[in-house]
């Protein structure tokens, strides 16, 4: 067998031998959890003033830990940092950085803390953060929604149950819903925020710290509402992780229905709706192909997200307390539901504006599956009509069409008396599906008056 070179590590006081290469890259989180940095720094510079504060180390020590961070993250950003995987993890390369450039003062950074609630309090750094940029994609394309249901609010199409044409409803009514599941995915993100924001440095390895620590001044220096309550479940505590993935698959499935509708309203069978040159791609051997891949792609997305969720709940299930390394496969799944969800965001709102949508195509839909049935129910029910027996009635007139090719505006008043006496020319105003669509003017109906109501409040939710 080959021969495996060893290098050492700042943990091998214990060891007399080095780790095995392969065990070496097995080990390394370095690859992933490079983007932590930032927020490894900043939380570093919070405990370091601490440290000061309580009397742990003299002040000048700390601003020279302090002004050291601060010149390693100059150069990770200048792209002078070379991460390799002997450095394991972020945290332990930013910290043999500093020691290289400040020499024994910068080992004393770690006193009072493990990497343990260090890695804990940078994910939590880093996903407020993420929270906020998400909720922030989430406002532009609710904006999006809005912007489209506005300039198309006279527009007819049809509503669907089950795939089939059900009832008449407005174009702007149906993109709306889906500004309402993204209002609860926003507020479902608002929530998962108030559980990352807390602070558990102070927690240690696991059973908290001897040292006479500052936990609410490193709280408050972050910006957290307040520090952790336990030290065990502050170190073993992912729950954040996965509350993210979880709102966060939500929201994929709320944009994945989404997409769904986009590829089969684009398709020729509807019609409704032509996706930009900008937003398609051609097929490789068919010239006369325009493919709908952008939404296909966000359908196809939301899979990982949800596996992202799965690959978490499962690593997290038998875990006893407190800290296993196990738990670096968290970074993984939470970084690529982040990638994921943001690249969705961001590339529905142009889609959705430079879209062109098929006024006529989409009003001549609603014209053909008698789709106004149930108005005439409900109108011979305003007659006295019992509704079983409207229903029944308007049954057998749709039947009666089908057979003799006709639709309800073919019938004249002469055969609507046929089927009931109590028909009156009034019929003809309420088989059209302007008045089906206006006569819904409940509050979160489709008539346009209460669409454009809905718009306003939106308006105020939000600016
Ligand atoms: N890279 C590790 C992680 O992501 C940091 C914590 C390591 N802690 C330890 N006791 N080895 O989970």
């Amino acid at each position: 067998m080959k021969k495996q070179t060893i290098s050492s590590k700042p943990w091998s006081g214990r060891f007399t031998q080095g780790t095995n290469k392969l065990v070496e890259e097995f080990n390394a989180s370095i690859s992933f959890d490079k983007r932590l940095y930032k927020h490894d720094i900043m939380g570093s510079i919070a405990h370091a003033k601490m440290l000061t504060k309580v009397g742990i180390i003299k002040k000048r020590e700390a601003e020279r830990i302090i002004s050291g961070l601060k010149a390693i993250e100059k150069e990770i950003e200048a792209g002078k940092f070379r991460f390799t995987s002997d450095m394991e993890d972020i945290h332990m390369a930013i910290e043999k950085r500093l020691i290289e450039k400040t020499g024994p003062v910068g080992g004393k950074l770690h006193t009072a803390r493990s990497r343990n609630d260090q890695v804990a309090l940078d994910v939590r750094l880093y996903l407020r953060d993420e929270v906020k940029e998400t909720q922030g994609l989430i406002r532009g394309l609710q904006q999006s929604l809005v912007d489209v249901a506005k300039k198309n609010l006279g527009c007819i199409m049809p509503g669907y149950t089950h795939l089939q044409r059900a009832q008449p409803i407005l174009f702007s009514h149906h993109l709306l819903a889906y500004y309402e599941m993204l209002k609860r995915d926003y507020e479902r993100f608002e929530d998962c925020f108030k559980r990352v924001n807390v602070m558990p440095l102070g927690a240690g390895a696991l059973a908290g710290s001897p040292y006479p620590l500052d936990r609410d001044f490193v709280a408050k220096e972050l910006g957290f509402s307040k520090p952790t309550d336990n030290s065990l479940d502050s170190v073993s505590d992912r729950d954040f992780c996965i509350e993210f993935c979880g709102a966060a698959s939500i929201i994929m499935m709320h944009l994945s229905r989404l997409s769904e509708e986009l590829i089969l309203w684009s398709s020729q069978e509807f019609g409704f709706v032509e996706l930009s040159d900008a937003f398609s791609t051609g097929s490789s051997i068919m010239p006369q192909k325009k493919n709908p891949d952008v939404p296909e792609l966000v359908r196809g997305k939301t899979g990982r997200v949800y596996g992202n969720l799965l690959s978490l709940l499962t690593t997290m299930k038998a875990l006893p307390l407190a800290y296993n390394k196990d738990m670096q496969e968290d970074k993984e799944a939470l970084f690529d539901t982040i990638d994921t969800v943001k690249d969705c965001l961001k590339v529905f709102p142009p889609m959705l504006q430079m879209m062109q949508i098929n006024k006529q195509r989409m009003l001549d839909a609603t014209k053909k599956g008698f789709l106004t049935a149930t108005d005439v129910a409900d109108y011979l029910v305003k007659k006295g009509v019992p509704f079983r027996e409207s229903h029944h009635i308007v049954g057998r007139i749709v039947a009666y069409c089908i057979k003799n090719k006709k639709v309800l505006e073919d019938l004249p008043l002469r055969e609507w008396k046929g089927f009931s006496k109590v028909f009156d020319d009034r019929i003809k105003k309420v088989i059209s599906v302007e008045s089906s669509v206006n006569s819904r003017k409940l509050k979160g109906g489709t008539a346009l008056e209460s669409v454009k109501k809905r718009l306003k409040e939106i308006e105020r939710e939000i600016k």
